[in-house]
């Protein structure tokens, strides 16, 4: 029986810091409206120089390291995001090709805030099925590049990061014990992103009416947070056999403050058996879940044999939960110098790339597949 473990874990944020003052200069909001209503005090925005491939890279190459594994062991990588690179390549794609994965197949997952849950779980079936034995797996959003600055309805809620997970196949049992996703695809236009897809490519008229921004029902998603999250942390708990009691943390989606009290309540836990940090980050869609969980593990409230859950809700609708036995960090005998990968792992595309324009070059002056 094999089991897949989280061995190796790591986040990045951009350093620019947006504050509720900083916000309440740019629209007719305050610093105690937000905080009273979702608990935000500040988010983290992304520079000019970073993006969702960027800070997915950083991410993964923190995980990697703790996990003490080389980026050419990879067999699978996953990118959660609903601020992808492009539509297509995938970022998964281009994260593959920083980190110098050349051996790593790679595909991006859409499941909005929830997709990290689901790409974890993807990741876990896959190792679990005996087919691969190390994946990564990020979650990744630059969100601010798709918020109306001037919506206050959505422009305090959202911020930017990444956070990773590596997942690796062990016989030790523990890792990844269950999982549940669900779906309810009535109610997509709760919050949506419009325009850019096939259904209404970027014209004018879609520049014009602001599709290209996140439009959302506020209450409407809050309503159904507030139903899932506390029930989908008890089917998940059943399904590993596990009473709600024997859990030592819950790392939610860090949406709003609210939403994460009133599942404390629906579980009839303490509010000290919850990670919460969307104070400092807001909601960080899909990166949210690992962006705690990281910091969860820096100020020591993650430890190895822990019982933890997973749990978030998104635009879809999508809602699910994991739970985990923390297995931490293995023993490491020699340390990967992860530097000399990404050296190398520079070199090699670039390489790639020059090959490919020599057989242009080749295959027009001689070639045309005679
Ligand atoms: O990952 C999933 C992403 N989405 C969510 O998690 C959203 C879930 N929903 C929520 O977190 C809350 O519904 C909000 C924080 C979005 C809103 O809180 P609320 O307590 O449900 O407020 P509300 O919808 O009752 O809005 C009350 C008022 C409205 O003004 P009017 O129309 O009554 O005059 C809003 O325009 O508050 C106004 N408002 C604001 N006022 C100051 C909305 N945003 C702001 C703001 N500053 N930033």
């Amino acid at each position: 029986m094999v089991y897949a473990h989280i061995t190796g874990w790591g986040m990045a944020v951009p350093e620019k810091i947006l504050t509720n003052d900083d916000l309440s200069k740019m629209v007719d909001t305050n610093d105690e409206w937000i905080r009273s209503r979702t608990g935000i005090r500040e988010r983290r925005i992304a520079s000019d120089e970073e993006s969702s491939a960027t800070l997915a890279t950083k991410a993964a190459i923190r995980a990697l390291n703790l996990a003490n594994l080389k980026p050419t062991e990879l067999d699978l990588i996953i990118v959660s995001s609903s601020s992808p690179e492009h539509i297509f390549p995938s970022t998964a794609s281009l994260v593959q090709d920083n980190i110098g994965a050349k051996k790593a197949g790679a595909f991006d997952l859409s499941a909005a805030c929830t997709g990290f849950i689901y790409a974890l779980d993807m990741g876990a079936q896959a190792i679990r099925s005996g087919s691969v034995k190390n994946v990564l797996v990020v979650g990744t959003e630059t969100l601010s590049r798709f918020i109306d600055w001037t919506d206050r309805n959505t422009c305090s809620l959202f911020g930017d990061g990444a956070g990773a997970f590596v997942l690796q196949a062990d016989e030790r049992p523990g890792g990844v014990l269950s999982s549940v996703l669900h779906s309810d695809g009535s109610g997509g236009d709760l919050l949506t992103l419009p325009a850019g897809g096939s259904k209404y490519p970027a014209s004018a008229a879609t520049v014009r009416d602001g599709l290209h921004f996140i439009q959302m029902d506020g209450k409407g998603v809050f309503r159904f947070a507030t139903r899932v999250m506390a029930r989908a942390t008890k089917e998940a708990m059943e399904k590993a056999g596990l009473e709600i009691e024997d859990l030592d943390l819950i790392v939610p989606h860090q949406a709003n403050m609210r939403i994460i009290e009133a599942a404390a309540r629906g579980l009839k836990m303490p509010m000290e058996k919850f990670m919460v940090n969307l104070d400092r980050y807001g909601n960080t869609s899909t990166a949210s879940i690992p962006i705690a969980t990281v910091e969860a593990f820096e100020s020591g409230r993650l430890k190895e044999g822990d019982t933890v859950v997973f749990v978030g809700f998104g635009a879809g609708l999508t809602w699910g939960a994991l739970a985990t036995e923390w297995s931490g960090p293995r023993p490491v005998e020699k340390r990967v110098n992860h530097g000399a990968y990404l050296f190398w792992a520079r070199i090699r595309s670039v390489i790639l790339r020059l090959m490919r324009i020599a057989e242009g070059v080749l295959w027009g002056r001689y070639g045309r597949g005679k």
